[in-house]
């Protein structure tokens, strides 16, 4: 019979050794850092997160993280608990604090920790709870997944209504990329009412002859940063963009197909349930939106 051992394991940073995190106004090592077991992120999940990318070092679309950020605390009544400059500040010392040349910086903010759980929204005085940290990501914009593109499985929608808010409920896109998993696919596309909605945490889009074809934005998933950029930049490069539902027989039918992302840019993917599309390689136009997206981005970033 195996034993447990009792020696402390061995912890494993991978990438990211022993980072310097923020939370609530203090910069300190990521062991250190705590938040209150009345936390409602934690307990209700009622917080709210965006990811931006960083490359070269340099956020890549702040000001419309941050933009979303502000609609998502909107929604579900939350104030603003931190100015954006001061939000740019804490973005920009984390990344160089921790040198990050290609990664992620995560943020959360949630309603705080009141003394005791209770459903009803504690009192407005209670301090938000917010805390950020960065994911050092070598090798994130020259990704071999971009190569090799992403086998897709289609699994049902059941999350709730909200999806335009950017909340930290993520147990149902968790389970959804283990059912891609054990299926032997990187990802899943979820399906509501025959129509798919989006990737577990990504747009979804397939191309047909010059148009792309991606779901309108509604409540019904969430109005990506990445998006945005993408299809003004596939507008600028001339193609046609169709903002429609579609299905996944529609999508299998394509020439291509692409997720898109903060933490993954503009993926390809070669496979939905098991059908190749094409010739089952990334095709040509999902692979130019990539490099067009990286080389504006990498532009703009600040
Ligand atoms: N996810 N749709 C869902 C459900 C998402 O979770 C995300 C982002 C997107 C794409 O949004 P954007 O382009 O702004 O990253 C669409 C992030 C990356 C995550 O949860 O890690």
């Amino acid at each position: 019979m195996t034993k447990l051992a009792f020696t402390r394991p061995q912890l494993d940073y991978g990438d990211n050794i022993m980072r310097t995190v923020y939370v609530n106004g203090e910069y300190l090592p990521e062991n250190e850092a705590t938040i209150s077991i009345f936390d409602r992120g934690f307990l209700m999940a009622d917080g709210v997160y965006e990811v931006t990318s960083v490359l070269d070092g340099k956020l890549i679309d702040f000001e419309g993280h941050f933009v979303r950020l502000q609609r998502s605390l909107n929604e579900l009544d939350m104030a603003e608990p931190i100015s954006r400059d001061a939000l740019l500040e804490v973005h920009r010392k984390l990344v160089a604090d921790n040198s990050i040349v290609e990664g992620l910086v995560y943020l959360q903010i949630t309603r705080g920790a009141p003394a005791d759980r209770d459903f009803v929204f504690p009192s407005e005085d209670t301090p938000a709870t917010i805390v950020l940290f960065t994911q050092n990501k070598p090798g994130l914009a020259d990704s071999p997944a971009a190569k090799k593109g992403m086998k897709i499985i289609s699994i049902e929608d059941v999350r709730w209504g909200r999806r335009d808010i950017k909340t930290v409920q993520l147990l149902y896109p968790s389970m959804g990329k283990m059912m891609a998993k054990k299926a032997g696919a990187d990802d899943a596309w979820m399906v509501q009412d025959g129509h798919v909605t989006e990737g577990t945490s990504n747009n979804a889009y397939f191309i047909k002859g010059n148009a792309i074809v991606t779901r309108p934005t509604s409540n019904d998933i969430l109005n990506g940063i990445t998006r945005a950029a993408v299809l003004r930049f596939a507008a600028e490069a001339q193609m046609k963009v169709e903002e429609r539902l579609f299905t996944i027989e529609e999508a299998q039918a394509a020439d291509e197909a692409f997720i898109t992302s903060a933490s993954t840019f503009v993926m390809p993917v070669v496979e939905i349930d098991g059908v190749a599309l094409g010739d089952g390689t990334p095709g040509p136009l999902a692979a130019r939106l990539r490099e067009i997206y990286l080389e504006e981005s990498r532009k703009a970033a600040i």
